[in-house]
């Protein structure tokens, strides 16, 4: 694994090429995909304040549940028993406070039973010890739906619907926009805005922000109203409510929980999509739920979801996109997360809609590590962090559009390190505005992009891409640098077919076993486009140390690194 220890060992044969470099046999090479403009720094400093390190804070600890008296069951619920034994509801309710169901047996509502309490942050919370069920077709409205037994069972048709019935937001979020802009409101992901400012990037320029990070696992916030355009009459969208199912033994979901932001109409933005939480041992069904944002002007930002089941027999739906915006229909809001507890893995989807909009992804956990992250469906995940390690036990995986980016654009003077098993791309992109230190052991890009943007400061270090096992580029997918970029591994770097390309204004590829660069794939530095004064490599050799750079041991620095591409090939012994 050491490279340092590998080199010497294979220190029999040491090639040192270096010069302006064409691998390809075919020279021809389209640049088009490297669109540089969507890659563009317009400077400015005013936007240092509007960025600023991202640390959004913490909510403070949930007030301790009130314990106030239960309802009955023959005498408010209008039912047929008692909650301590069984209670059976046939006939549907209206409320207009809050109502607490408790009880040492179980609740029962018959097909079709409707309970409802739609006003903005009503509660309607049951806790038995032993079954909660929902016949065919029987609903629940309210703003907080919390149900907790040994059983849940929701049948086919049932549905829980919390969307846009949401409370108070936590007073230090800022998810309702300012302004009348008719922005979305932001949770998950933030609220879009369909505001365009020549002077920053598209996605720079949001609705409301994303809530603290703290919450991903255990969401129990509630969405945020979306803007309005106008300043007589508030038209936003209202934001998603909050539905807990606790099962201390099983789940059974056949049926649908909603809580999804308002829609704000042509006139006002999204609301976001509340909070959504399932533990259970054991959980049978295939149900559907959804936190989405709320349409609008703007759409809303999704809400979160998490789900803590051991044992999972059925596929459930889930949704957490954003919502959709009438005012810029290619920018939807921005998706919410999905966390799966058991596995600790985190999904970010947009369902295919488009959008400039972020999705902020703050600290990984160090301790335990997460398993996987996927990026899907048109997401944007963003870290908008001035150092940051993105660490997970397996893959990072992106697909269909997405986008993840690290840092702050304009404030390229930082290192990033990504760490997992895997990174998988297709038809994605990362950017990078700093130096990315990547290390992995499969590196496979299909139609994907890593952009790095060094920021054309020569502080900023040299980035490494490190597979130990495997890169491999196709169908036209590149690795494109401004600055110096050394790319590694034991085993293989594949470029195949036409299209595919790796370059920056220095490139070192160093310690592969074997490089296989097809017709058409291109290995460059330093850029076509470099001028004299842009990221001029720096002379390593006239450092006191050898950089670390060149993978040691001292005597590989008799290179010439005033040159902009080095290729050390390392032949082993037979
Ligand atoms: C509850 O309120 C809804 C909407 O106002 C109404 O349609 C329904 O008939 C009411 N149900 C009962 C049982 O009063
Ligand atoms: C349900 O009620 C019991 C006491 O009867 C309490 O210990 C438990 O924490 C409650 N569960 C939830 C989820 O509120
Ligand atoms: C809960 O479900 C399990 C199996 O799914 C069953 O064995 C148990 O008896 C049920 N408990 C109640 C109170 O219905
Ligand atoms: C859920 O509630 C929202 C807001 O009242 C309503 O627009 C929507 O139609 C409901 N969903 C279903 C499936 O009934
Ligand atoms: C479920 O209930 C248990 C015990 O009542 C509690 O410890 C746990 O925090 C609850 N889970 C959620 C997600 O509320
Ligand atoms: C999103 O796009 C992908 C690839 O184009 C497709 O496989 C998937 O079914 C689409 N999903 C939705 C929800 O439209
Ligand atoms: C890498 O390229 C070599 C030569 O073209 C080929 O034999 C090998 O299968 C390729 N590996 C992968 C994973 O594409
Ligand atoms: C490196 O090579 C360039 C081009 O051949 C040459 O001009 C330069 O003097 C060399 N530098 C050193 C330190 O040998």
């Amino acid at each position: 694994m050491a490279p340092a220890a590998a080199s010497l060992l294979l220190l029999q044969f040491f090639v040192v090429v270096a010069f302006g470099f064409w691998f390809a046999a075919t020279p021809c090479m389209s640049e088009t995909d490297l669109d540089d403009g969507e890659f563009s720094i317009s400077g400015g400093f005013d936007s240092f304040a509007y960025h600023g390190d991202y640390s959004p804070p913490s909510p403070p600890a949930p007030a301790p549940p009130p314990l106030p008296r239960s309802v009955t069951c023959e005498e408010d619920l209008k039912g047929v028993g008692s909650l301590d034994t069984v209670c059976k509801l046939s006939s549907s309710l209206n409320f207009t406070d809050h109502v607490y169901v408790a009880g040492s047996g179980s609740l029962v509502l018959l097909p079709d039973v409707t309970l409802s309490c739609a006003a903005s942050g009503c509660f309607i919370v049951v806790n038995v010890s032993h079954e909660i069920r929902l016949g065919e077709n029987a609903v629940i409205i309210a703003g907080t739906v919390s149900l907790a037994a040994e059983n849940v069972s929701l049948s086919y048709g049932s549905l829980i619907n919390t969307t846009a019935l949401a409370g108070p937001p936590p007073p230090e979020t800022s998810g309702t926009p300012s302004g009348v802009q008719g922005a979305g409101g932001g949770h998950g992901g933030r609220g879009a805005s369909c505001l365009s400012d020549n002077t920053k990037l598209p996605e720079d320029v949001w609705g409301g922000d994303a809530y603290s990070w703290a919450d991903l696992q255990n969401p129990w916030s509630y969405g945020s109203k979306g803007g309005t355009t106008s300043k007589e009459e508030n038209y936003g969208g209202e934001g998603g409510g909050r539905i807990e199912l606790n099962a201390t033994n099983s789940i059974e979901f056949y049926g649908t929980l909603l809580g999804e932001g308002g829609d704000g109409g042509i006139k006002g933005g999204g609301g976001s999509g509340g909070s959504i939480r399932i533990q259970a041992h054991r959980m049978v069904g295939d149900g559907a739920l959804s936190a989405s944002g709320g349409n609008g002007f703007a759409g809303g930002g999704g809400g979160r979801v998490s789900v803590n089941v051991f044992s999972r027999h059925d596929d459930i739906s889930i949704f957490v996109h954003g919502g959709r915006s009438l005012g810029c229909i290619e920018n939807s809001g921005a998706a919410g997360t999905y966390f799966d507890a058991v596995p600790r893995s985190l999904t970010v989807n947009n369902n295919n809609m488009s959008t400039n909009t972020d999705t902020l992804l703050m600290e990984f956990p160090k301790q335990p590590l997460w398993t996987n992250v996927y990026v899907q469906n048109c997401a944007r995940a963003s870290i908008p962090l001035f150092w940051s390690r993105a660490q997970v036990r397996g893959q990072i995986s992106l697909s269909c559009k997405a986008v993840m980016s690290f840092g702050l654009p304009h404030y390229a003077t930082s290192e990033f390190e990504l760490m997992a098993e895997e990174l998988l791309m297709s038809n994605s992109v990362v950017k990078i505005y700093g130096a990315l230190r990547m290390s992995v052991k499969i590196l496979l890009m299909w139609d994907s992009k890593m952009l790095i943007d060094g920021g054309g400061d020569d502080i900023v270090a040299t980035s490494s891409l490190e597979a130990s096992n495997l890169i491999v580029l196709k169908e036209s997918s590149a690795v494109h640098s401004n600055a110096n970029l050394e790319v590694h591994g034991q085993g293989f770097l594949n470029l195949s077919g036409p299209g595919n390309m790796i370059e920056a204004q220095r490139l070192i590829l160093s310690l592969f076993f074997g490089i296989y660069v097809e017709p058409g794939s291109v290995l460059r530095g330093p850029l076509e486009d470099a001028d004299d004064h842009s990221m001029t490599p720096r002379l390593y050799c006239e450092d006191r140390d050898c950089p670390r750079e060149l993978i040691h041991p001292p005597e590989d620095c008799n290179m010439n690194s005033s040159l902009a591409f080095t290729l050390q090939v390392f032949h082993l012994p037979d």
